[in-house]
């Protein structure tokens, strides 16, 4: 299994959530992934500016990371997405990615992959964060299996995970990979795909003369 890590946080892999993502990594390699991760720092993916062009063409035109990073993402097995609380919310650096991923949510072209979150505090409210990015892998077409958090303060050189939390994220990669090779299904994963499938197709039938990339690549999914 091929697992690609999206980390935003300027802190990277030394900060406090790139140091929880390691623990699930660590599970995910245990059952033999293979995994590579990319930190978002801030400088590398400009925000979308709701041209549409994506939904037309497939593409982005803006001249960044993100085409490269997306193709990054459709060739992997597994998608983890990872980021600390800012201001009750995703980071700023991950929800500029996001919004450039419009047309892959549009063609829910993230179907047959897996994948986790991973949320990291310094003083709580992780889960809503963490429900916000699985529910975006869902609506992408990938089957998200679990989540992760910590609170953990600042961000320091020698903060460390808690233990349990280290616990549960060796847990949640070696869940990822199992998931992936048995082909899992989730019941309430397919009930919000079947109504995000239904809308998505009302959607794009109805601006099919302006939306010709997403058009053709439904139609040609039956
Ligand atoms: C701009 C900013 C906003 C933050 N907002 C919150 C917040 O609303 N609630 C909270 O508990 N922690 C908040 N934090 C703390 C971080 O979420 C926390 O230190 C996190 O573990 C840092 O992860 P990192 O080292 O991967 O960047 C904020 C930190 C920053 C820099």
């Amino acid at each position: 299994m091929k697992i690609l890590s999206i980390i935003g946080s300027p802190h990277g892999e030394k900060g406090n959530t790139g140091k929880l993502i390691g623990e699930v990594l660590k599970g995910a390699e245990s059952e033999g992934a293979e995994c590579e991760t990319i930190v978002l720092k801030g400088d590398s993916i400009k925000p979308c500016l709701g041209c549409d062009l994506c939904h037309k063409n497939g593409r982005c035109h803006l001249k960044d990371d993100f085409e490269p990073i997306k193709e990054k993402v459709l060739a992997a097995d597994g998608i983890i997405l990872a980021s600390p609380n800012y201001i009750f919310h995703v980071s700023g650096q991950l929800k500029v990615f996001i919004d450039r991923c419009s047309s892959l949510i549009h063609c829910m072209a993230l179907e047959g992959k897996y994948g986790a979150s991973v949320v990291t505090s310094g003083g709580g409210d992780e889960w809503p964060i963490v429900q916000y990015l699985n529910h975006f892998l869902m609506v992408s077409g990938a089957t998200p299996v679990d989540g992760v958090w910590a609170t953990m303060g600042t961000s320091e050189p020698d903060t460390q995970v808690p233990e349990e939390n280290r616990e549960q994220a060796y847990s949640l990669g070696r869940t990822l990979v199992n998931a992936w090779k048995e082909k899992r299904r989730f019941a309430m994963v397919e009930k919000v795909q079947e109504e995000h499938r239904k809308r998505m197709q009302e959607l794009i039938n109805w601006y099919k003369e302006e939306w010709t990339y997403e058009y053709a690549f439904w139609k040609e999914r039956g």
